[in-house]
């Protein structure tokens, strides 16, 4: 078959993937039109913003290009099935959360939004229409995509043969907070698929930005297995370190000082090696889990085990950090504040998913704590949707004493100082860069004593910290 010539893209699912994604290729492809569809109409209209500080998704370098190439070729629309009716290509950008319920319930990723998105590119597709899956999904996805689509379209086609379908896996590799570079200088791009021609169209139009050399071709479920693995090996080094930084404390050595030691070795690599307060990010965890479901399914249990213990690990790091800064306070945090220097899971991006500042304030709020959440990109809306619990917006800790208030508390602020002023302790658990300016002198006279500083990102200098009498913590060090 000719290859198909692409003038319009549509994507489902305007979110964290699809909308950097399209922004780029817009970018790359003058001649394209894409359009980015997403049924929830609120999340559109701040795409559709002018005031580009309310875009959905905070990525460095993606308010420039929105604003560069929106209204040209990239347009923002909740008409997704017009949209699909037009496309030559259709991307799905979906979310695919595990599921609560049901089968696999906890583990597997629930595929029901993709499957609607089938249905739907079914219903309204006119032509032949090549479907590229983006989202992360389990293996043999593609299958389910392609089975829809074909018996959906069987009777459609008797009556207009042009309609015809190919499914494509091009699985996405960006990481938040980088996105944009990511996607504009990617280490590769995978493509798997059955049919040739289909490859080539979307080869031809990677080609635009990126190097020949580094599209890869593969059968669909290599793609979709590669995507599972890649986040499994990356969330594995992070457990490893994590778990090597909890032997460090006891040992005396310095995970930092082994993190470089082994990382020098060209076979292991220096990235991927900073210990923290355990993996979030929507993906890690959900993909692992993923893996093993499928190794389950296909009778693989020690397989599956060893990988669980990826996960495993990282419930017991995060639950390691908040049991630590209960114990450095006396054993108890009730109705002691404790400011919160982060709440996004990582520099750099707006987005909580499995952040774990989720889990270490929730076991904070438990023992009875009072939390001054500070971010400089999350909102306090999210931090009480994360939190499932309502922000208390005047907090004065006298009067909750006076009233024996025995439950933990927080409130947002928008201030590091503040955020600190009055504090007992001080948790870093996100590595913002405005957190690694803080003049500490000014902390250990505002802070109530004796007052502990905890550095879960290895982002503070603790000579800076130690000199100005502030008791300090961070992870992974021999020496706390
Ligand atoms: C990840 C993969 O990197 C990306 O390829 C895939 O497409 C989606 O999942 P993302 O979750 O956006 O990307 O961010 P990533 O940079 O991988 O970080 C994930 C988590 O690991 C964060 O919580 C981060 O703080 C943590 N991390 C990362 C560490 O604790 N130490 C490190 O050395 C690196
Ligand atoms: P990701 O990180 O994978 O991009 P997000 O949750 O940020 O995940 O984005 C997924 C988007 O897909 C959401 O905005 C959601 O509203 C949208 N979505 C899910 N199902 C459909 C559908 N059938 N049609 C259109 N949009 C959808």
């Amino acid at each position: 078959m000719q290859n198909k010539e692409i003038k319009n893209i549509c994507c489902i699912g305007a979110g964290y993937v699809g909308g950097p994604t399209m922004a780029v290729l817009a970018k790359h492809c003058p001649n394209i039109q894409v359009t980015v569809t997403d049924h929830n109409l609120e999340r559109i209209n701040d795409w559709n913003s002018i005031d580009l500080s309310k875009l959905p998704i905070y990525e460095p370098g993606l308010d420039e290009i929105v604003n560069k190439y929106r209204g040209k070729n990239l347009h923002f629309s909740s008409e997704v099935e017009k949209n699909i009716s037009i496309a030559d290509m259709i991307f799905i950008s979906v979310n695919t959360p595990t599921k609560t319920k049901g089968v696999g319930a906890g583990k597997a990723s629930d595929i029901k939004w993709v499957e609607a998105c089938a249905r739907q590119v079914a219903n309204n597709a006119k032509n032949h229409t090549i479907i590229v899956e983006k989202s992360t999904l389990p293996v043999r996805t593609a299958e389910v995509i392609k089975n829809i689509l074909e018996s959906a379209t069987s009777m459609k086609s008797q009556k207009n043969p042009s309609i015809s379908f190919d499914v494509l896996s091009n699985p996405e590799f960006l990481s938040e907070g980088s996105a944009i570079q990511d996607l504009m200088h990617p280490d590769r791009v995978l493509i798997g698929g059955e049919e040739e021609s289909a490859i080539d169209s979307l080869t031809e139009i990677y080609s635009n930005w990126v190097p020949k050399s580094k599209i890869l071709r593969t059968n669909i479920w290599s793609s979709e297995l590669a995507k599972l693995t890649a986040n499994a090996f990356l969330a594995q080094r992070i457990s490893s370190i994590n778990s090597i930084a909890a032997l460090c404390e006891a040992t005396g050595a310095d995970i930092r000082e082994v993190s470089r030691a082994i990382g020098s070795d060209s076979r292991i690599g220096s990235k991927f090696l900073d210990a923290g307060p355990g993996f979030g990010g929507s993906c890690f965890k959900k993909d692992i889990l993923n893996l093993v479901y499928l190794c389950e399914y296909f009778g693989l249990p020690e397989v599956a085990e060893f990988w669980e213990g990826v996960v495993k690990l990282n419930y017991w790091h995060q639950d390691r950090i908040s049991q630590l800064v209960v114990k450095k306070l006396f054993g108890t945090v009730t109705g002691k504040k404790i400011s919160i220097l982060g709440f996004a899971f990582k520099a750099n991006t707006n987005d909580t998913r499995e952040s774990a500042s989720i889990k270490i304030c929730k076991d904070l709020l438990e023992e009875g704590a009072i939390l001054s959440i500070h971010d400089p990109k999350v909102d306090s809306d999210q931090i009480a949707k994360d939190l499932k619990m309502k922000e208390k917006k005047s907090f004065k800790r006298d009067k909750l004493i006076k009233e024996n208030t025995q439950e933990g508390n927080w409130y947002f602020s928008d201030e590091i100082y503040e955020s600190i002023n009055n504090a007992d302790a001080v948790l870093v658990l996100t590595e913002w860069v405005d957190y690694t300016n803080i003049n500490w002198d000014k902390v250990s006279k505002i802070m109530r004593k004796p007052s502990w500083i905890f550095d879960t990102r290895s982002i503070i200098e603790p000579g800076k910290v130690i000199k100005t009498g502030l008791n300090f913590w961070r992870l992974g060090d021999g020496l706390n």
